[in-house]
């Protein structure tokens, strides 16, 4: 028997309207979502409704109703922490000179090499629920604490059992030209992840690269991009832009980048190279916020130059450790001026596109995945206004109720 669940009741029911370009929100009152088979059939007024048309109704009690977050870059299978470097930070020593003493990422990637593939399971899977119960739905996850093969595999494996085991949409991204490991010149290690490039192609969908000065340049990209483009990859991202201008971004989008991420100091020529490659700007002001980064992105000319912007947390121990893409929501607004609608539709739709998964899920629309939160307001601005605050109350996936963990934030 068919299953269609009537969600009624519903106060404020936002969706994300693709037709209009640029999408914006719809926002409807007093309505009801009809959920088949886990995803959106249709929305019907409330008034109305014939209980006897649906296998259960769920009354909502007049709460808000927004598509599920979806959050495009995360670096979530790691082991450690790094409180540490943070107060080297807050004492004026800079994130990439902790990386040029052997710490920061490499000191992560010490401890992930000496985690086994089971404790790191069970921490990302710890994490990814505390993060569906804060409201997101979808995931990216990036391998790059490994830097060997060994542990590349290990992460992107992980990746592969928390895609089967939980019930949200998983792409991952081989992630090995993210630093340069102790013992290797930045060539000879680069060379290896070139040569290796196809051991990863049936683990991750995609593959990624810092480009930094003194991490990987703009030729390394190139030579990255095209290489994954022959052995089969279909999603290019690359982070860009971050700590300083390199070019990376307009490299990567003249190449067919999916995203840029990061874009802290991309420029008017970036803008247009994002635009004529249709490539989505992906935004993490979780970074700007916890490196204490002065530097704000031209948000205003991507939007203007008709960019999709999508939102992120960057989760990782080192550059933005939170779970929250509410956080991420309200720091977008405030930090870059940005409006709740556009800081919205960047964390659903704009993510999701980021993931080529736009047409599967972000914008609750008939035929998407019924991947939604419950909030406890009667206006979805709460979100944006409140700062400090859970307004999730629940996370339904595929029309279903997530079951909320008790536990706290850290391991
Ligand atoms: O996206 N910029 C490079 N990579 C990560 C940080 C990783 C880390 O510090 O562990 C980022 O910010
Ligand atoms: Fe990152």
């Amino acid at each position: 028997m068919n299953d269609t669940v009537c969600f009624r009741n519903i106060g404020q029911l936002v969706q994300v309207d693709t037709a209009n370009k640029p999408p914006r929100l719809k926002i409807l009152y007093k309505h009801a979502l009809i959920v088949k088979n886990g995803r959106v059939e249709k929305v019907l007024k409330d008034s109305g409704l014939k209980s006897s048309n649906y296998s259960r109704v769920i009354d909502l009690k007049g709460k808000t109703v927004i598509p599920g977050l979806v959050d495009c870059h995360t670096h979530l299978i790691y082991a450690g922490e790094r409180k540490d470097e943070m107060e080297r930070r807050l004492d004026a020593t800079s994130y990439m000179d902790i990386l040029k003493s052997g710490d920061g990422i490499l000191s992560t990637v010490k401890a992930t090499r000496e985690a086994d593939g089971k404790s790191l399971l069970k921490t990302a899977k710890a994490r990814m629920k505390r993060m569906m119960a804060l409201g997101t739905t979808a995931f990216e996850i990036k391998s790059g604490y490994g830097l060997d093969i060994e542990t590349e595999k290990k992460i992107l494996s992980v990746g592969n059992r928390l895609k089967k085991e939980l019930p949200v949409p998983v792409t991952l991204t081989y992630l090995g030209a993210h630093a340069i490991p102790e013992g290797s010149t930045k060539s000879q290690y680069f060379d290896f992840v070139m040569k290796n490039l196809p051991l990863f192609r049936n683990l991750a969908d995609g593959v990624d690269i810092f480009c930094e000065e003194g991490v990987f340049s703009v030729k390394d990209l190139k030579r990255l991009f095209l290489q994954a483009k022959l052995v089969g990859f279909t999603q290019l991202r690359a982070h860009v832009e971050e700590l300083s201008h390199q070019g990376g971004c307009a490299e990567a989008a003249k190449l067919g980048a999916v995203s840029c991420d990061h874009l802290e100091y991309a420029n008017p020529k970036d803008i247009r190279a994002m635009k004529h490659g249709d490539t989505v700007a992906v935004l993490m002001p979780g970074v700007t916020f916890f490196l204490g980064g002065e530097k704000i992105p031209l948000v205003h000319s991507m939007l203007d130059a008709g960019i999709t912007l999508a939102l992120a947390t960057d989760c990782n121990p080192g550059s933005s450790p939170t779970y929250n893409m509410q956080t991420v929501l309200n720091l977008a607004c405030h930090l870059y001026r940005i409006t709740p609608e556009q800081a919205l539709v960047a964390a659903t739709y704009g993510s999701a596109k980021a993931l080529e998964s736009h047409e599967k899920y972000g914008s609750l629309q008939p035929g998407q995945r019924a991947d939604f939160l419950t909030l406890k307001t009667n206006d979805y601005r709460d979100l944006f206004y409140y700062f400090g605050e859970n307004f999730v109350e629940q996370t339904f996936i595929q029309g279903q109720a997530v079951r909320i963990p008790k536990a706290p934030a850290i391991e």
